[in-house]
């Protein structure tokens, strides 16, 4: 299985801010669900590596999350996909294409 690495926006800003925040669209509870999923799974927990991290830039489509090596940018992840990202894209290696926002860099950039 191809080795992978994905970050998972978990920022948190104050209440009110107008930028959001992922964690308030479900971040933690995206990076948690992906940890239980890879820990369950052995080929998974031997190919698989999944950070939190602070902002990743499109606050806007939060939650967002992005997978290496391929560079394939997720938005509007809901924590209720994250079956569909490990089967689909880790497991079976097609990115789920109904929430690609960006490949090979983050969106909006040039
Ligand atoms: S707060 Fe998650 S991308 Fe900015």
């Amino acid at each position: 299985m191809e080795f992978r690495h994905l970050f998972v926006c978990v920022n948190q800003r104050p209440p009110g801010h107008p930028m959001g925040s992922c964690t308030d669209k479900g971040g933690r509870e995206i990076y948690s669900k992906l940890m239980e999923k890879i820990q369950m799974d052995p080929e998974l927990f031997m190919s698989t590596v999944v950070t939190p991290t602070g902002c990743l830039g499109p606050c806007g489509m939060g939650a967002t999350l992005v997978v290496y090596p391929e560079g394939v940018w997720y938005g509007n992840v809901k924590p209720s996909d994250v079956e569909d990202i490990v089967q689909s894209h880790l497991k079976g290696g097609q990115p789920v294409e109904r929430l690609v926002v960006s490949r090979g860099k983050p969106p909006g950039m040039f």
